[in-house]
């Protein structure tokens, strides 16, 4: 039998140690015992982190959606697997159950299908939080097809480039979005995208604000006329476990986007089995995950782990600011929500606001609160600990990452005792080690270092797309035979990880995993730019926000600084997107480089964080003047 819910300390560490000894006895039973297969595995788990090639239950055969979906049916056919609450708080939530999201999905994996999408084409999705995302997200699952959602706040050549790094033949959008008392016109950003992707045939739009849009004939069509004609049964198609399941895209710190690709059987079972784990997860509890499935924390864990576990799980189309602060315990109240995860971001604006938004709401239908997507600081645990768990329930900080599929590092609520700022212990399966400057493994506590995984776990992205090269240099190549995180890390006495931030240049704002190289483009794009810089500084709200080093042409010179702020500004949130907008923008004469003309990003984001007394050597600078210069005028 295998522990798939872990209820004390003694058994965690007594699975933990399984786990380690025997991994593959460790997930093959819990494989077994939990989900539905056609045919089971000839191998647990195959590996190679040199090459790299990582397969876990190779061999077995099923689809993710009959798991997620059409196992509940004769139990669960009329709990509800979906609760939505739209923007508008006076529009009524709806609640799908899962009779009504198998026969969603059904109707929609024949469109799919009718439209000629087969079994390993790309799709993209790039629609706002309704219901209509999870239910395309799954009928791809349904159909075979790999889906790539692109996050609805992106810009046009934000999606135009993912659309075609993956090879998307279709999008499917909406007319447009709500977002707080402002909409979106997001059929205007894809018509706008796709004059770059000549590879797409086919856009399928969901009607959501009633906008006059204009549709191009023979190849847009409005969704809901092509649902009504199809037929509500679809016999899932039969895939392998390491058939990818969908591409999402996350920043590096150089070059383009990269495709993490993600594949069937091993997401769906480490996604499952840490949803169960990390949230407590009990059968007639409301889970609430507040993050846009545009990014893997939805993908896994307001969609797959929960569904997987025939959850009820909420989906919100808004703003926590909408129609004022209090919108989260509103819903929190209304829907009784059991378990919350957010982002620390969205603890701290919370947090500056009236307590009063808070007390007005009975919040004790709360057992487990999580945080995801960037390390919190020790006050906003505090403020979310006190003020909206009441100090009785438990504070999850989830480590992961997009690459990682599933949560790594957290603690099990109930079970292991919590420190504020600490992720605490690897769940079951997953092997940590930190490794110090020259390459070697730190086996002693109390110290940091960078933070490495060096046993594969079941949902790890297999490679980027298109770009295999790339994925070993990224992730395997930084030490030996070990997956690098990016991250560094410390480890205390008793063996607990606390996450220090990035190593690299991902500067992370609002819990949005910000890559320099886009952004900086999107600067130089700018006819008076010569060359730019971005570093992140401290942020009360955001964790980080953007400051740029920019050097103008001459004939940039004689123009308003003011005036050229505003035009590099317009152009990111053109090209990127308006998170990536620059708090500060400093111009200079020069940037600080090596000798192999390299931009040394940590003398500037030394100087936009006001330590420049740690500067360390710059004498080996190409040009250690201009940094005295820089210094002089920081912002
Ligand atoms: C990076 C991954 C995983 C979903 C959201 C972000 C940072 C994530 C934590 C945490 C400290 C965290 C890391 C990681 N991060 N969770 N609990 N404590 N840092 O996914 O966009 O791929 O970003 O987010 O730096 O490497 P992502």
């Amino acid at each position: 039998m295998s522990s798939y819910h872990i209820k004390n300390l003694e058994e965690y560490y007594k699975v933990y140690r399984k786990s380690i000894r025997e991994p593959e006895l460790f997930w093959e039973e819990i494989a077994e015992e939990h989900f539905n297969w056609h045919k089971k595995w000839d191998k647990v788990l195959s590996w190679d982190f040199k090459k790299p090639e990582v397969k876990w239950f190779d061999g077995a055969k099923l689809n993710i959606t009959e798991n997620c979906i059409d196992r509940h049916l004769r139990t669960r056919g009329n709990k509800t697997a979906i609760i939505f609450e739209p923007n508008n708080p006076d529009e009524e939530a709806l609640h799908i159950t899962y009779k009504q999201l198998h026969e969603r999905v059904n109707r929609l994996a024949n469109v799919l299908t009718n439209k000629g999408i087969k079994k390993g084409d790309r799709v993209c999705i790039y629609l706002p939080m309704i219901p209509e995302l999870a239910v395309s997200v799954l009928a791809c699952a349904r159909i075979g097809a790999i889906h790539s959602v692109v996050f609805a706040g992106f810009s046009a050549t934000a999606l135009a480039t993912r659309i075609n790094d993956s090879g998307c033949k279709m999008v499917l959008t909406s007319d447009g979005s709500y977002r707080g008392n402002k909409t979106i016109d997001l059929k205007g950003i894809v018509d706008e995208a796709l004059t770059k992707c000549p590879e797409v045939n086919s856009v399928l739009v969901v009607k959501r604000i009633h906008s006059e849009i204009t549709m191009l004939a023979g190849r847009d069509n409005w969704l809901q006329p092509l649902l009504n004609e199809a037929s509500a049964t679809y016999e899932p198609e039969i895939m392998n476990a390491e058939d990818p399941l969908f591409i999402l895209y996350t920043s590096g710190s150089t070059g383009n986007p990269k495709g993490m690709v993600h594949t069937t059987a091993g997401y769906m079972v480490y996604t499952a089995y840490t949803f169960k784990n990390v949230f407590n997860y009990k059968e007639d509890d409301i889970y609430w995950c507040t993050a846009d499935i545009g990014w893997i924390t939805g993908h896994s864990y307001i969609i797959y782990g929960p569904l997987a576990n025939g959850a009820t799980t909420v989906m919100f189309e808004g703003v926590p600011s909408y129609p004022d602060y209090g919108r989260f315990w509103k819903i929190v109240e209304k829907h009784k929500v059991s378990q919350f995860y957010t982002a620390p971001t969205a603890i701290r604006a919370l947090a500056k606001e009236k307590l009063d938004y808070v007390d007005q709401y009975n919040l004790s239908s709360l057992k487990v609160l999580g945080t995801v997507g960037e390390p919190i600081n020790e006050e906003a645990w505090h403020w979310y600990n006190d003020n909206i768990g009441k100090k009785k329930s438990p504070i999850v900080d989830t480590w992961w990452q997009t690459e990682t599929g599933g949560i790594l590092i957290s603690p099990i609520p109930y079970v292991t005792p919590t420190i504020p700022t600490f992720a605490c212990l690897p769940l079951p399966g997953v092997q940590p080690c930190l490794m110090d400057e020259n390459g070697k493994e730190i086996k002693t506590n109390q110290v940091d270092g960078r933070l490495c995984i060096k046993y594969p776990w079941p949902s790890m992205a297999r490679t980027i797309w298109g770009d295999h090269q790339r994925y070993k240099e990224t992730y395997f190549s930084a030490y030996k035979n070990t997956y690098f995180t990016g991250d560094g890390a410390l480890r205390d006495t008793v063996g607990y990880y606390r996450i220090t931030g990035r190593v690299d240049d991902v500067i992370i704002v609002s819990g949005h995993n910000l890559g320099t190289a886009p952004i900086e483009d999107a600067i130089n794009e700018h006819p008076a730019v010569a060359e730019s810089a971005i570093v992140g500084f401290p942020d009360d709200i955001r964790g980080n926000a953007l400051y740029g080093f920019v050097i103008l042409k001459e004939t940039g010179k004689d123009r308003k600084q003011e005036n050229l702020r505003k035009e590099i500004n317009q152009l990111i949130t053109e090209h990127v997107g308006p998170i990536a907008k620059l708090k500060k923008i400093q111009f200079t004469s020069g940037l600080p480089k090596t000798r192999s003309g390299k931009i040394m990003r940590r003398i500037l984001r030394k100087i936009a964080c006001n330590e420049t007394e740690h500067l360390g050597d710059t004498s080996t600078l190409l040009n250690p003047e201009v940094v005295q210069e820089i210094i002089g005028h920081v912002l």
